[in-house]
C-alpha cells in the first residue's frame, strides 16, 4: 500500500481523499500536446456532455454524492449535462451493510431514484473492496464465514437494485501495485478465500442480477504495458476462456498524466471480448494542459467501439475528493472549464459507433413464463440542438406486472433516430419499434422504466403505443 499517492490509506473515509496528488511537473508534458481542430460528424453538435456522448451510443456520467443533493446548482448541473451516474460512496459496503445482515439503502436510493426519473443509467459501485469495509467483515476469521458474508452482501445489494443497474463494479482494486504480474493485494477476502475470491464474487453477482453488466474496476491499469495492467488483462482473458462471467473492465483513470498508450490499452481489453468503461475520471491541473488530457481520454474512448462510456469522479472541483488538484470539468461556481469544452468537442467529433452495442454474456436463467400486462408509453423531449434532439421515453406498467414491452410510434416529419439506449430498436423509416433491453423488460405493476434516444430532425414527441410482452 501507499504506492499510489491517490490511495494512501486502507481506511478511506468519506471526504478523506488525498489532499496532495500526482507530480505536478508531469502535467507540463501534456501542455505540449497539439490541440487538434475537430470537425463534427455529419449532423449537429450537441450542447451537453450526455447528449454529445449519446450521438455515438455512449453515456457520460458523474459520481454523485447524496450529501450534496440539497445544492440546487449541483443537481441542476448533473441533470443538464450527464446521462449516467455512479453513487460516490453510498453503495459501498460500509454504507449498505454497516452491521451484519442489516442493509441500509437510504442514501443510495435517493441517487438511484433521481437518476431513474431522468432516464439515466446507473453504475453500481462497489460490492467487494478492501476499503470502506466495515470492521465486522475485516474481523471474520474463517473462509466459510467470509464466503457467506460476501455472497450475502452481493445478494442483498444487487437484489435491492435488481433491474436498475447498467453495470456493477463487482470487485474493486483487488490487484497489488507492486510485485510480480498477477499479484493480488492483501485483504480479508484474499487472505481467507485466496485469489479465487474474485471469481466467486463474479459468479455470485451473475446469479444475483443476470441482466447487469459485471465489471472489474481498478486504478493504475491505464498503461497498456504496466505489470498491474498485465495482471488484470491475464485474469480477464482467463475468465473469458473458462466462462467465468465478466462483461467489462473499469479503468478508474485518476490522472495526473494520461499514459501515451491509453487508447491501445482500451483496445487490448476490448479485444478480449469485454466492454471498457472509464469509471472515475479526474485529471489534476488547469487550463489547456488539463483540457488536452481530457481531450485525449475522450478521443481514446471514442476510438474503440467497446468503450461504452465515461464517468467523471464528481461534478465540481469544490466537492472533489482531490479538490486541491481541481481535477473536474466544472469549477467551484459550476462554470465550465476549458476541459469541459475539450470533452464536449471530442464527443461531438466522435464517429457514431458502427458496431451494435454488445449485450452482456447470455444468462443462464430459465425463460420466465410471460406475465400478461398492459403498458403505456410517453415521449418527452429533454434536449434540442440545431437539427436534432434528445428524448426520454417512459414505459409504465398498468395494474399487472409487465414482462417484456414493445413501444411503437410514427415520426411526423422525417425524423430519424441516431442513437438509442436502454432499449433495442428495429425497423427504419417513419415507423419506429423499440423493445426492452435485456435488463429492463420486467416492470412491476404501476411502476415504470425509461429508455432514451437522440434523433435527427425537428424535435417531436409523437404519441406512442405500448404492448406487452
Ligand atoms: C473515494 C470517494 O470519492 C471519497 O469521497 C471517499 O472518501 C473515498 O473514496 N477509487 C474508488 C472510489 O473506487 O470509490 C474512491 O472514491 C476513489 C478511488
Amino acid at each position: 500500500m501507499g504506492e499510489n499517492p491517490l490511495h494512501p490509506r486502507a481506511s478511506a473515509r468519506p471526504r478523506s481523499g488525498p489532499r496532495r496528488a500526482l507530480v505536478a511537473g508531469a502535467l507540463a508534458v501534456l501542455g505540449a500536446a497539439t490541440a487538434l481542430a475537430v470537425a463534427g460528424p455529419a449532423g449537429a453538435a450537441a450542447s451537453t456532455l450526455g447528449a454529445a456522448a449519446a450521438q455515438s451510443g455512449r453515456y457520460f456520467g458523474a459520481a454523485i454524492a447524496a450529501g450534496h443533493l440539497n445544492d440546487s446548482a449541483y443537481v441542476a448541473t448533473w441533470d443538464r449535462e450527464f446521462n449516467a451516474v455512479t453513487p460516490e460512496n453510498e453503495m459501498k459496503w460500509d454504507a449498505t451493510e454497516p452491521s451484519r445482515g442489516s442493509f441500509t439503502f437510504g442514501a443510495a436510493d435517493q441517487i438511484v431514484g433521481h437518476a431513474q426519473g431522468k432516464g439515466m443509467r446507473v453504475r453500481g459501485h462497489t460490492l467487494v473492496w478492501h476499503n470502506q469495509l466495515p470492521g465486522w467483515v475485516q474481523g471474520l476469521s474463517s473462509a466459510n464465514d467470509v464466503r457467506t458474508a460476501m455472497v450475502n452482501h452481493i445478494n442483498g445489494v444487487m437484489g435491492h437494485y435488481k433491474g436498475k443497474i447498467y453495470a456493477w463494479d463487482v470487485v474493486n482494486e483487488a490487484f497489488a501495485d507492486g510485485g510480480a504480474v498477477g499479484t493480488l493485494r492483501s485483504s480479508v477476502f484474499q487472505q481467507r478465500l485466496g485469489n479465487g475470491f474474485i471469481e466467486e464474487a463474479f459468479r455470485a453477482a451473475r446469479a444475483a442480477d443476470p441482466n447487469a453488466r459485471l465489471c472489474y474496476n481498478d486504478y493504475n491499469i491505464d498503461d497498456a504495458a504496466a505489470a498491474k495492467t498485465r495482471g488484470v488483462y491475464n485474469m480477464v482473458k482467463d475468465f473469458k476462456a473458462r466462462g467465468v462471467p465478466i462483461d467489462c473492465v473499469g479503468l478508474q483513470s485518476h490522472f495526473g498524466q494520461v499514459p501515451s498508450n491509453y487508447q491501445q490499452n482500451i483496445a487490448q481489453f476490448a479485444a478480449l471480448g469485454v466492454d471498457v468503461q472509464i469509471t472515475e475520471l479526474d485529471v489534476g491541473g488547469s487550463g489547456s494542459a488539463q483540457a488536452d488530457a481530457y481531450r485525449r481520454v475522450t478521443q481514446a474512448c471514442a476510438a474503440v467501439s467497446r468503450c461504452t462510456g465515461i464517468t467523471v469522479w464528481g461534478v465540481t472541483d469544490k466537492y472533489s475528493w482531490r479538490s486541491g488538484d481541481t481535477p473536474l470539468l466544472f469549477d467551484g461556481n459550476y462554470g465550465k472549464k476549458p476541459a469541459y469544452d475539450a470533452v464536449l468537442n471530442a464527443l461531438n467529433a466522435a464517429n457514431p459507433n458502427p458496431d451494435p452495442t454488445p449485450t452482456p454474456t447470455p444468462t443462464p436463467t430459465p425463460t420466465p413464463t410471460p406475465v400478461p400486462g398492459s403498458c403505456s408509453a410517453t415521449i418527452e423531449t429533454t434536449n434540442t440542438w440545431p437539427g436534432g434532439f434528445q428524448a426520454t421515453v417512459t414505459v409504465r406498467a398498468g395494474d399487472a406486472p409487465v414482462d417484456g414491452w414493445t413501444v411503437r410510434w410514427t415520426w411526423p416529419g422525417g425524423q430519424s433516430i441516431s442513437s438509442l439506449w436502454n432499449g433495442v430498436q428495429s425497423g427504419s423509416g417513419s415507423g419506429v419499434t423499440v423493445r426492452n433491453a435485456a435488463y429492463n423488460g420486467s416492470v412491476a405493476a404501476g411502476s415504470s422504466t425509461t429508455f432514451g434516444f437522440t434523433a435527427n430532425g425537428a424535435a417531436a414527441a409523437p404519441a406512442a403505443t405500448c404492448t406487452s410482452p
